[in-house]
């Protein structure tokens, strides 16, 4: 086993129920850094290399309506092990920040707390896949499902997925999951109220992140 986390180096996720504006904020959020000229990269679950990208094909396909939780989890769970092994830890290892849109959290949140697998099961296995690999920090972006999935319907720019067209008891498991991974872990979770303005939000997550920035020298 490898120790959790790496020298020298900021791991960064982005968390929230669907809806929560997070894909609109790691935009901003990259433009932000980029202004900065923070040495960073950015990856996407499921998906991020080759081979997770196949997987999320595969996963998010409205036509796979048969597919059993376990199923639907290893495949998340293979995607990560793959991104973890191939992007996020050489990144880690050469000192840059790695900026990650869902990690596992989305895995225990929506597969442990939404489809309820065993969340005992769920982190056991994952920490298998990741080989134990934490975040720095998890900007969770908290939304009321209700408001976060009447947002998304309304912007014809996103793509509806299977897992949108869950019943609205899911998506509010989902949130009690994220907001109890929250209570648990109140050092990595940084809670924001996803449901302010565009700009609000923005501002939020960069309160959070600038100390941690320039605490590890990536920003002067
Ligand atoms: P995506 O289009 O990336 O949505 P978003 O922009 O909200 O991140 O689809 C990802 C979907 O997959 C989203 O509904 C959350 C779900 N998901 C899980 O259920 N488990 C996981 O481990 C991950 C990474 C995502």
């Amino acid at each position: 086993m490898t120790k959790g986390k790496e020298l020298s180096s900021f791991f960064v996720t982005g968390e929230g129920p669907d809806g929560s504006g997070k894909t609109t904020q790691f935009n901003i959020l990259r433009s932000w850094l980029d202004d900065l000229g923070v040495n960073y990269i950015s990856a996407r679950e499921p998906g991020g290399t080759i081979i997770g990208e196949k997987v999320r094909e595969i996963i998010l396909n409205p036509l796979h309506s048969e597919m059993d939780p376990r199923t639907e989890f290893l495949l998340y769970t293979a995607a990560r092990a793959q991104n973890v092994f191939q992007v996020v830890r050489p990144a880690l290892r050469s000192g840059k920040m790695v900026l990650m849109d869902r990690f596992y959290d989305s895995s225990t949140a929506y597969q442990g707390y939404g489809r309820m697998l065993d969340v005992e099961d769920v982190i056991e296995i994952t920490n298998f896949a990741t080989d134990n690999l934490v975040p720095d920090v998890t900007i969770y972006l908290d939304i009321d499902p209700q408001l976060g999935l009447a947002r998304r319907r309304s912007n014809s720019a996103d793509e509806w997925n299977r897992l949108d067209a869950e019943a609205m008891e899911f998506h509010n498991r989902v949130r009690e999951g994220y907001l109890s991974i929250a209570r648990s872990e109140k050092d990595r979770f940084r809670v924001i109220d996803g449901s302010k303005s565009i700009n609000e939000v923005a501002y939020d997550i960069r309160t959070v992140l600038e100390p941690e920035l320039r605490v590890r020298g990536y920003i002067k």
